[in-house]
């Protein structure tokens, strides 16, 4: 039987050190690419992967938004230039694992119009169907006359209807939604969230230098997806053996969430 499309969503201080400016967590892209190689030899070979932006897009559109309160034409080369760097890394080792990984710059084939986010389906859906790995990640992008920033959560959850994938992984560096915040004592992970429900989770790992939010804009930005059917699944990246499991359907520890 064919097997469904897979789309990961790799967060950004699972593939950088969110602390370190533009620095890449080498040794762990090198196991996601050796983990998405043993997906790929098990037979799921339409696998679309997203990064974030880490120590590299959040650090840099942070210090644009700091000095000019805006995104302008130079802030937007920058920040993509930056990514494209990011970009290059993670595909190369997926490369180095004989994977057929391209880059798929989001900026060129998705973009805001009048507020709602278009995307031009076609580069991604034949990549797909051609069995290649399209590399895309939370970018700049135009809108009609401004630059923003699109987060990888979004797309993801975005692509899923494009793909027509069923579930949106979220590799963190988290195992998952807790029920209490970190200060609280024996707090366990939510195996499921009905989000239709009065929400109460926990904003997991405030992080400062993110200008596209934490735990809760992850599962708000996918809402209209979930309401399509779409489930996400959020677990730990960090945990050798994981992305392999989750996208394998292995269970693992992990946060179900639908809506
Ligand atoms: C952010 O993408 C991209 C830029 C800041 C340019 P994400 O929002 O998906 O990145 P992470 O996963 O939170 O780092």
């Amino acid at each position: 039987m064919m097997k469904k499309p897979v789309i990961i969503k790799l967060g950004g201080s699972l593939v950088t050190y969110k602390d370190k400016p533009l620095t890449p967590r080498e040794d762990v892209i090198k196991r996601i690419s050796s983990e998405i190689r043993d997906v790929w030899l098990s037979g799921y070979k339409k696998i679309f992967v997203i990064h974030g932006g880490g120590s590299f897009g959040h650090y840099i559109a942070s210090k644009i938004l700091s000095s000019k309160k805006h995104i302008d034409e130079k802030g937007f080369a920058e920040i993509a230039w930056y990514m494209n760097e990011l970009n290059r890394i993670i595909v190369k080792s997926f490369l180095e694992k004989d994977l057929p990984a391209v880059q798929l710059s989001t900026r060129a084939f998705v973009y805001k119009r009048g507020g709602e986010v278009v995307i031009s389906p076609e580069p991604l859906r034949s990549l797909i169907d051609r069995e290649i790995i399209p590399v895309s990640f939370g970018d700049v992008i135009l809108s009609d006359k401004d630059f923003e920033i699109l987060s990888g959560d979004e797309l993801a959850w975005r692509s899923a209807l494009i793909l027509g994938a069923d579930i949106v992984f979220f590799a963190s560096t988290v195992d998952g939604v807790y029920d209490k915040p970190p200060e609280k004592g024996g707090r366990k992970i939510i195996e499921k969230i009905k989000i239709s429900e009065e929400m109460n989770i926990v904003l997991e790992g405030s992080r400062h230098i993110d200008v596209t939010g934490g735990m809760y804009t992850k599962i708000y930005s996918g809402i209209d997806i979930l309401k399509r059917g779409v489930k996400g699944f959020i677990f730990n990246g960090e945990v050798p053996g994981n992305i392999y499991k989750a996208l394998t359907g292995e269970k693992i520890v992990g946060t179900v969430v639908e809506y």
